[in-house]
């Protein structure tokens, strides 16, 4: 039996409960049918291509944005939330161009409920200056929206239960680029080719349900690689180009 069977069967018993009137069966259609969406994308060549939200208020509002974020505050989906201090939705302009996506939370983070705050967000903002927005005009969020103890990479497991909420920001956010920093923004996103790493394929176009999507290395991995930032800047070049904005010049930082 597939995992995709498994949790329709789980589907299944669930609303029975509820039809029953077991007060106990807590997880939502909306958490259920994502969540099984994710599952069966795996398997497949496909990224993942279900759950959109069931309501949506006028584009760029930003009022689904919050409801998302509500709702994970509360999530309890996985096992990053018995560690978590903050939960770290993301945040930025509800109508952005362009949306970062990282990994998951660190421990500055996790402490102040924003995604990339650390050194890494110091660095990542002055990619974007360098870009010429502001990080207001952006939106920056994570795979994951509780922090992996340790720092470790979110499991597999932790990334497919997380998954519904980052489609139901992009939904919402519609950006016309997504930039996913590292690999496993990536792996979460597409489908990685077999025996492509970031370092093959940063720099080419891929796509997440329509959007262009463009990998580039993490920042995090740019501080202790200071010779790579070259080839983020080429990206976010590549990107600016097909967003028809100015390239600016580069004046040279440490
Ligand atoms: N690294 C990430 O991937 N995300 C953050 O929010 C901070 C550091
Ligand atoms: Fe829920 Fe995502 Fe946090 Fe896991 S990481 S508890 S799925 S919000």
């Amino acid at each position: 039996m597939s995992l995709g069977q498994v949790l329709d069967d789980l589907s299944k018993y669930v609303e029975l409960q509820m039809d029953e009137g077991t007060s106990s069966a807590k997880v939502s259609e909306d958490v259920m049918g994502g969540l099984k969406g994710a599952v069966e994308g795996q398997g497949s060549q496909e990224p993942v291509t279900e759950a959109a939200p069931k309501t949506s208020d006028s584009p760029g509002s930003g009022a689904d944005l919050e409801r998302i974020a509500l709702e994970i505050s509360e999530c309890k989906l996985c096992q990053l939330h018995s560690s978590r201090t903050k939960t770290v939705p993301g945040q930025g302009s509800p109508s952005p161009e362009i949306m970062f996506v990282g990994e998951g939370p660190g421990a500055d983070e996790d402490k102040a409920g924003l995604a990339f705050v650390g050194r890494a967000g110091q660095l990542l903002t002055r990619m974007i200056e360098a870009m010429g927005y502001t990080r207001e005009e952006v939106f920056i969020g994570n795979i994951v929206k509780c922090r992996p103890p340790e720092n470790r990479a979110p499991e597999p497991a932790e990334m497919i239960a997380c998954m519904p909420y980052l489609k139901r920001q992009i939904a919402a956010l519609q950006p016309r680029v997504i930039v996913a920093l590292g690999a496993t923004a990536v792996k979460g996103l597409v489908e990685m080719p077999k025996g492509m790493g970031i370092t093959k394929l940063r720099g080419t176009w891929m796509s997440f349900e329509g959007i262009d999507l463009m990998p580039t290395f993490h920042p995090a991995y740019l501080l202790r690689n200071a010779n790579m930032k070259k080839y983020v800047w080429e990206d976010l070049k590549t990107v600016l180009h097909h967003l028809g904005r100015p390239i600016p010049e580069v004046k040279k930082r440490g």
